[in-house]
Order: structure tokens, then C-alpha cells, then sequence
């Protein structure tokens, strides 16, 4: 199924303002521990799968006009506006699904990311990308240790070294200043950074940021670059990622050709918490940005993987601004009551769409081209963490979980799949509806409030009729709407806003994965295709060095990879 981020839907009541909807009036079954050990099993889980039979009969244009409805299901906190009256639920809806982030235990998994409990069982790690956006005078502990100081340590590094390279005292090996930095990552080193990056910019770039090993992507990056200005940045966590090391290696090699061994450390700087391997890779300890286990890969905007870029090229005050929108929304996520948690609301809205109404498929739809990289980075966020077929605890799921993200920017989309969520797709749910209002956004903002009720009221036939459309036309041109969307309104878009947004999307997908029971915080499901590329790797290795057959492959890939290696030879 597919859902907007904002509206989709069945009909089944006639809902009159004021009057009662009959799925609602299901009484509320006190909630227990599940026997199996998965959520499906408690009560609260089952009191919704009751309730989503009802839900199908409803249709959106009878719940919108119950505007009491409505008004309960708009959410303000800090400037940002949270509308989710477009979904296909009744506030009957809601009681259930808080009963149900009171069984899965929310509040105190929450609590015990921000106390540092190591939650990512599978790899025994924190779960602490928040401390990375704490206030200098905040404590945050993790495994007996502060973990503040040591974030505004990096932070303060961050600020001197984007601060010289800025004001071009720092300078490259020859005594040129330095004009442009290239930085090497992929995954969250790449898609958090790049999202940010692009939504904050205003037109002059210093920094590039470069993911893929296709060389064609090195060749454009280099593209009227000089070694001699130039500053590369390598973000990799782990420092083994194979595309990341080979790109690394052929910066490494590009710039020693004219600065010489002896320049890296003015040319090449790391973003690691892998300082070791930085270290055995030729660059000075001096020019690396540590971060921390506790920060997963796409969790990991916040630390010098996203700020060191946004540092050298929109200053560290955008920055600070950046992370203070980033805690604000931390705190509320910390400490406001389950029914007015805005991230507790949107994991609950995705929880209902993809488990209970068979909705998995969620379209993101920023009307702002500034957040054109919004939906790539959730895409990475939302589907490696919670893309997991097992619980915390290694039982498979007899349930849905996990949400497909697609987006592109509003009016983009509008031009391009809209038609098939308004005519054919019940699947996808709620496209996020993501917004901006300044004034020569009007355009936009037209389209920005259109769209949400075109999903959600589609037109009849008698309505078409009525337009005078001919009779062989009226099947084209109706729509049984019903589609499900929320909307997001930011104040403006800045780097607070920014830091806030990025917020919100992150701790809406942990909620996700509290209640869903799984663990948002590893991805096994990579590291298996990881580890299965080393080994053909070593095969084709073998092949072109040593002549040897390829063997331990099943025919396809045997043929494949013959047929690849024998076209290079040709
Ligand atoms: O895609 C898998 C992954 O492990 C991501 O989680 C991570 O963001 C990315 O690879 C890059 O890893 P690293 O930062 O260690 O190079």
C-alpha cells in the first residue's frame, strides 16, 4: 500500500461533526505483557487489529468534517506545525495506539537511550546521537563517562579548523589558499552531510561531497580542481568502507603527485571513530575528528561527519544554530507527554499505516527544493534501521514493519507519480508534506495546500458530471480519494529549522522501532553484502593475477562474472 505523508483512506461511517464514529466506541481491552515475546502479541496490538476493520468503511471526507476531530490531531511545539487530521484514523484510533507505546514501554526506552544504556543489543552499543547536539552544560553519561566534553571537544576543533580554512590562514602545501574541499563518504557519511548541506545552501560552493567508486564520479569531482588548493576530507566511521577507501586512495594519490607525501597533512583531513586506521592510512592524528561508537552511521549528521562540511562552508554559527533546533526537539522527545510528542505521534501514524492499515509505502514530499536530498537521507534512515525481520531478540516478525521511502520535492512529484497515488495505489500512505511559507514560496504553498485535499476528497462521478466531462472521459478523470497524507509546516527554513526537522525524522523512526521491537540501530542486511563483494574481490583478484578458474559460484554469477571479466580483456 501506498501512503502520503499527509492523507489516504477507506470510507465507512458517515461521520457528521459532532456525531460519533462507531469504530471509536470499541471498548478498550486492558493491556498485558505479550506471551510470545513479540508485540503482536499483547492486547493493545490486538485491540487494533479489531479496530482497523471499522477503519476501512471510513472515508476522509466524512472524518474531515468533524473539525473537533481535527483540531485534536493538529500538533504545535517550538514553530513547527504537525497536521495529521488527513489520516485515515479516529482519535478512538489514537487511544489505541497510545495504549500501544504504553505496552511496547516508549517512554522508558526512550529514557534508556538518553541515560546511555547500551540498547543496540546485537552490537552492545549506546544509542546516543543526541549527546551529540547537548549543550555544553548538559551531562549525558555512557558507560560511566560524561560524553559532553569530549562532543564539545571535537565541536571546538571543528570550529578552529573550518575557521582557518575559512579565513585562509590554513593553507596547502605550496602556501596557496585553499578554494576547495572535496569529501569523500557514502551511507550516512554521505546522504545525512548531503541533505544538510543542500538545504542550507545559497549559491557559491567550496565543498563537494563525493560518494560512489564509479570513476566517472572521482573524474567530475576533480573536474577543474588543482591538488595544490585543495582540501579532502575522508568521513568513514569504520575507515574499512570499501568505495570510501578506494576513493580515498585515489585522492591520496592524485594529491601527492604535485604536493608530494610531505603535503597530505595540509591537503587531507579524516572524520573517523576509527582513529587507528586513520593513523595507518598516512594522516597526521592532529587532522582527524573523532566521533564515537554510540553514533550510528545514519545517525550520524550531527557529529563531524555532517558539521565539519557545514562548518567550512556556511561558518560554525550556522552550526551551533543547527544543533540548538536539533536539542530543542531532543528535549521534547525527552519529556513531553506520549500524546503530545510530536516524534511519539509520527512513529505511531507510521506504526498504524504500515502494521495495521497495510500502508508500507511512504512518499516524502518536501515543497521546498532546498530539501531536494530530504528523502534519500530518510530513505537510509527509515529503511536500514528498520528493515529488520526480527525482533531485538532474534524472533522472526508475523507482522509488517519497515516502510519503503520514496520523495522527491512537492511540485516535482506532482509532475511525475502523483498520478498513480490518486488513481491506482491504495499502498503508499501519507506523503509528508514537508513546508516552508515565505512569501514567494506562494506558488509552492498552493500546491502545498491542494495537494493534501485532492488526496483525501478525489472527485466522483457525479461531481465530474457535473463539470460537463463527457461521458467516455468521467472513468480518467475520477478519483476515489481517501488517501491518507500529514502535513509538516517549518516556520522557515533555516539551520535551526533544519536541525529540528532532522530531529524529528530520526526519533520518529526509533519510536518505530520501540514498538515494533526490533533493533533500529544495526544492519546485518549490509554487512552481508559487505562481507559477499570481498569475496568476489578475492576471485576476480585471483583470476587476473594468477589465471585461476572461477569456481564456488552458481551458473549465473558464474557467467556473469566471466563474461565481465572477459570483456575487459578484449
Ligand atoms: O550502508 C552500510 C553502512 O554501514 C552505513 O550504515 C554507513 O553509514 C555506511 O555503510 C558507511 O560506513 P562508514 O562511515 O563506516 O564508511
Amino acid at each position: 500500500m501506498f501512503r502520503k505523508e499527509g492523507l489516504t483512506l477507506y470510507s465507512l461511517l458517515q461521520v457528521k461533526s459532532g456525531g460519533n464514529i462507531h469504530a471509536c466506541m470499541q471498548a478498550c481491552r486492558p493491556c498485558s505483557s505479550p506471551a510470545t515475546g513479540l508485540i503482536s502479541s499483547s492486547i493493545a496490538w490486538r485491540n487494533l487489529r479489531e479496530h482497523v476493520d471499522g477503519i476501512f468503511d471510513l472515508h476522509l471526507k466524512d472524518l474531515l468534517q468533524d473539525e473537533r476531530r481535527c483540531r485534536d490531531m493538529i500538533k504545535e511545539y517550538d514553530g513547527i506545525v504537525l497536521d495529521y487530521s488527513r489520516q485515515r484514523a479516529t482519535s478512538c484510533t489514537f487511544k489505541f495506539l497510545l495504549a500501544l507505546a504504553k505496552e511496547a514501554g516508549v517512554k522508558e526506552k526512550i529514557d534508556m537511550m538518553f541515560e546511555g544504556k547500551h540498547i543496540n543489543k546485537t552490537e552492545d552499543r549506546a544509542v546516543l546521537h543526541v549527546a551529540l547536539r547537548a549543550p555544553r552544560t548538559e551531562k549525558i553519561v555512557c558507560d560511566g563517562k560524561n560524553v559532553v566534553p569530549d562532543v564539545w571537544d571535537v565541536l571546538d576543533k571543528i570550529k578552529c579548523f573550518s575557521e582557518r580554512v575559512r579565513s585562509g590562514s590554513w593553507v596547502g602545501q605550496t602556501g596557496k589558499v585553499l578554494k576547495d574541499v572535496v569529501a569523500i563518504g557514502i551511507g550516512g557519511s554521505y546522504l545525512g552531510p548531503l541533505f544538510a548541506y543542500t538545504a542550507l545552501q545559497t549559491g557559491a560552493e567550496l565543498v563537494q561531497l563525493l560518494a560512489n567508486v564509479d570513476p566517472i564520479d572521482v573524474a567530475i569531482a576533480l573536474n577543474g580542481l588543482c591538488p595544490e588548493t585543495t582540501l579532502v576530507v575522508i568521513v568513514s566511521k569504520t575507515f574499512t568502507t570499501q568505495e570510501t577507501m578506494l576513493n580515498a586512495k585515489t585522492m591520496r594519490t592524485w594529491l601527492i603527485a604535485s604536493v608530494g607525501k610531505e603535503g597530505i597533512a595540509k591537503h587531507m583531513v579524516a572524520v573517523s571513530t576509527n582513529l587507528k586506521l586513520v593513523k595507518e592510512f598516512g594522516l597526521d592524528p592532529d587532522n582527524a575528528f573523532a566521533f564515537w561508537d554510540w553514533v550510528g552511521g545514519r545517525y550520524s549528521v550531527c557529529s563531524a561527519v555532517g558539521l565539519l562540511p557545514l562548518a567550512i562552508q556556511y561558518g560554525f554559527n550556522k552550526v551551533n544554530q543547527f544543533l540548538e533546533g536539533a536539542w530543542s526537539i531532543d528535549s521534547h522527545f525527552r519529556c513531553a507527554p506520549l500524546e503530545d510528542n510530536i516524534p511519539v505521534i509520527l512513529g505511531l501514524i507510521s506504526i498504524w499505516n504500515v502494521s495495521f492499515l497495510r500502508c508500507p509505502a511512504r512518499a516524502i514530499l518536501p515543497y521546498s527544493q532546498a530539501l531536494q536530498k530530504l528523502a534519500p537521507h530518510i530513505q537510509q534512515v527509515s529503511m536500514e534501521s528498520n528493515g529488520k525481520g526480527v525482533s531485538m531478540d532474534g524472533r522472526p516478525l508475523d507482522f509488517h514493519a519497515g516502510e519503503i521511502d520514496f520523495g522527491e520535492p512537492g511540485t516535482n512529484g506532482q509532475h511525475s507519480f502523483y498520478q498513480l497515488i490518486h488513481q491506482v495505489i491504495t499502498a503508499v500512505y501519507s506523503p509528508t508534506h514537508v513546508c516552508e511559507p515565505i512569501s514567494n514560496h506562494d506558488e509552492l504553498m498552493c500546491n502545498f495546500f491542494a495537494q493534501p485535499d485532492a488526496l483525501a476528497y478525489g472527485k466522483t462521478w457525479e461531481q465530474a458530471k457535473a463539470e460537463g466531462i463527457s461521458d467516455d472521459l468521467i472513468p480518467h478523470k475520477i478519483f476515489t480519494g481517501n488517501r491518507p497524507s500529514l502535513n509538516i509546516l517549518l516556520p522557515t527554513l533555516d539551520a535551526y529549522t533544519l536541525g529540528q526537522l532532522l530531529a524529528l525524522y530520526e526519533h520518529r523512526v526509533v519510536v518505530q522501532g520501540f514498538i515494533w521491537g526490533i533493533n533500529s540501530f544495526d544492519q546485518w542486511g549490509v554487512e552481508l553484502g559487505k562481507s559477499l563483494a570481498g569475496k568476489v574481490r578475492l576471485s576476480m583478484n585471483s583470476v587476473r593475477m594468477k589465471g585461476e578458474e572461477l569456481k564456488g559460484y552458481n551458473y549465473s554469477t558464474t557467467y556473469l562474472l566471466n563474461r565481465y571479466l572477459k570483456g575487459k580483456t578484449l
